[in-house]
């Protein structure tokens, strides 16, 4: 691997005018130590960083990019209504037309709302539900990540015990846990909020247990409150509907972000007529919530979603790399723990509680051009060809042949620092 050359320069610079340098999921201080931070270049799967080096990308800049970096309809699409009208006085025909394209997209939608971020979509449904029901408290799965706003951030700091009342927490997948917080809201339930898939960190990825998710529902009848699904991370990756359409449940809520644009700036919060009037009570906005180029990428990429086979080969080649992936692991005497949807792969090994063996394997995987993840999910590209997986699987072959020859057992740093600071907090 050639030398992070300026790599280095820019984290030294960044780290004097950026407080602690790159903040938030991006920043690399929790993965291991040869991952650059800073990048040039995206295309199709590919991610070129600023030292010239190439990788196949498994991250697909966490979600967002479903057909690939700079993928020319979307991008066209994009650039064509930045000559025209992006930032206005007010929004331009694509909005209604977008709300129009999602509502027939997505079964239980009778109405969309826009804003930027995943987070915002969640607090905006956090709002819905609290005004349609006049009460406080959510219903939240234990561990799972809903965005970095006060209430709902992994590192409290800074947050005041105000801003994170009224939450109760339950097990994901557990319908007794879910039932019992259900009961301590009392009358005072305003909404559950869950995941499509439990996805959170460092721990294995479950699918919905279809009567959990049902059960969910009936709740939510039985106490007149709403059930929102978050649907920012895997919306359009698992299903061209919610994601819960998979197991027959239609929330009430559902919150977008992430594919819906493939990259541009755009999330939407949709729901259904029982919200509407609680929808059209609450005072959110921002800036650039209604700008039109995003919403001319989001309706490319919709298009996208609606004529190709986009789902069927991110399952396919998803499929691909996990079998590869278990027969290599296997040849050299490791086992993996590849858990969720194969186009949303998760890839821990077992015996690996502090994570010493994934931390050298992806670094191995890094070196030979290959970006990867050792715990955080990571999503497919409809941009990737049989040829990216092949190329995986050589890579994976030799860094597994490496690791038998490492074994590594000592927690890496970035682990230990991160669990000083989650104690701390
Ligand atoms: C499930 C889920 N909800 C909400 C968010 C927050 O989205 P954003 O980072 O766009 O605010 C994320 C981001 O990763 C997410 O995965």
């Amino acid at each position: 691997m050639t030398d992070a050359i300026l790599d280095a320069a820019l984290r030294q610079r960044a780290e004097a005018v950026m407080p602690g340098g790159i903040y938030g999921h991006q920043s690399v201080r929790f993965l291991p130590s040869a991952y650059p931070q800073f990048f040039s270049k995206g295309e199709g799967a590919y991610l070129w960083d600023v030292d010239g080096r190439k990788y196949v990308d498994y991250l697909c800049g966490y979600g967002p990019t479903l057909f690939g970096y700079a993928n020319e309809t979307i991008d066209r699409a994009y650039t064509d209504q930045l000559k025209t009208g992006e930032c206005l006085t007010g929004p331009t025909a694509l909005a209604v037309e977008l709300a129009e394209t999602l509502t027939r997209m997505v079964s239980h939608a009778d109405w969309a709302m826009f804003c930027k971020n995943g987070s915002d979509a969640n607090t905006m449904a956090t709002m819905v539900a609290r005004k349609h029901t006049g009460r406080h408290t959510l219903v939240i799965a234990k561990g799972a990540y809903h965005g970095a706003a006060p209430w709902s951030t992994p590192f409290p700091y800074g947050t005041t015990p105000g801003d994170r009342a009224h939450q109760i927490f339950y097990e994901y997948n557990d319908v007794e846990s879910l039932e019992a917080a259900v009961r301590e809201a009392g009358d005072d339930l305003a909404a559950i909020l869950a995941s499509p898939i439990k996805h959170d960190a460092f721990i294995d990825q479950e699918l919905p247990n279809p009567d959990y998710a049902r059960r969910a529902r009936e709740l939510c009848d039985e106490k007149g409150a709403l059930l929102i699904v978050d649907d920012v991370r895997a919306g359009f990756r698992l299903a061209r509907d919610c994601s819960w359409s998979l197991v027959g449940v239609e929330p009430d809520l559902s919150c977008w972000g992430k594919a819906i644009a493939n990259g541009h700036s755009l999330s939407a919060l949709l729901g259904n007529d029982k919200a509407r009037y609680a929808a059209a009570s609450i005072y959110v906005t921002g800036s650039y919530w209604l700008s039109g180029a995003a919403m001319a990428a989001s309706l490319a990429t919709l298009a996208l979603i609606r004529d190709t086979n986009y789902l069927e080969e991110t399952q396919r080649l998803g499929g691909l790399l996990r079998q590869g992936l278990d027969a290599a692991a296997g040849r050299y005497g490791f086992g993996l723990r590849q858990t969720g949807p194969a186009e949303m792969p998760l890839i821990m090994f077992q015996d690996d509680p502090y994570l010493a063996k994934g931390y050298s394997w992806v670094s191995n995987m890094l070196a030979q051009g290959v970006y990867m993840h050792p715990w955080h999910n990571m999503f497919m590209s409809a941009s990737m060809t049989d040829a990216d997986i092949d190329f995986t699987l050589a890579a994976a072959e030799e860094s597994f042949k490496a690791l038998a020859k490492e074994n590594p057992q000592a927690p890496p740093p970035q682990i230990v620092a991160l669990n000083e600071i989650l104690h701390a907090a």
